[in-house]
């Protein structure tokens, strides 16, 4: 079973990141950190360039070895950053996969995440997937508006099991889906 390198979906190209991607992904980063902090516990610090294509570059080597991969999603007709997605967890036994996503303030409330979200799914049901999960922090209601808009089941409130980057105790919200028919398209 080999991960998607590329999904184009109506108005996205989701790809796999690569070696000159880090400038691009650095000012998304910067532009959106005081969204960003609350929520991905990567976010404590700016990074640097240097960081942030050292990240890109070395995303052939996390997809190589199945830990974890990601997505950029791109405009499809321009190119220009709009966020990330990717499945941070990777249950290949089963197969599961977790779906992460964040993105640039400038382009959210466009529907561009839970239109990559879906595609992402459609993609992972279609080579095999049995279960896909989506996590969230009970705060985070933006994120968990995603899940819910396309159809995720609601199955669990996992009390108490992540420490924000602020240091507060939270509970996970656990979404799930175990088919494609089970979601809803969102329509462009
Ligand atoms: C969570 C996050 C990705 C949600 O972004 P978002 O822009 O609300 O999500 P979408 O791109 O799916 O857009 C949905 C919004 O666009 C609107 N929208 C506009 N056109 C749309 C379309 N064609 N399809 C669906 N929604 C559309 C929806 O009404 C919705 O707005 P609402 O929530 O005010 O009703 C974003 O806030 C973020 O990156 N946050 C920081 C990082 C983070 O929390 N990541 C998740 C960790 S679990």
């Amino acid at each position: 079973m080999r991960l998607p390198e590329e999904i184009v979906t109506p108005r996205l190209l989701l790809r796999r990141p690569r070696a000159g991607d880090g400038a691009m992904i650095n000012q998304a980063v910067h532009e959106s950190f005081a969204e960003l902090s609350p929520w991905m516990q990567w976010a404590t610090t700016l990074p640097t360039t240097e960081q942030s294509e050292a990240f890109a570059r070395d995303g052939a080597v996390r997809y190589n070895n199945g830990s974890s991969a990601e997505l950029l999603i791109l405009h499809r007709e321009t190119g220009s950053f709009v966020g990330a997605t990717g499945m941070p967890r990777i249950d290949w036994d089963l197969p599961g996969f977790e779906i992460g996503y964040w993105c640039r303030t400038g382009e959210t409330g466009k529907g561009y995440v839970s239109e990559s979200t879906w595609w992402l799914a459609k993609a992972l049901f279609a080579l095999g997937a049995k279960r896909v999960e989506i996590r969230v922090d009970d705060l985070n209601r933006r994120s968990w508006r995603v899940a819910e808009r396309l159809g995720f089941t609601f199955t669990t409130l996992q009390k108490g099991d992540l420490i924000a980057n602020d240091g507060s105790l939270r509970d996970t919200r656990v979404y799930v889906a175990l088919s494609l028919a089970q979601l809803k398209q969102p329509s462009p």
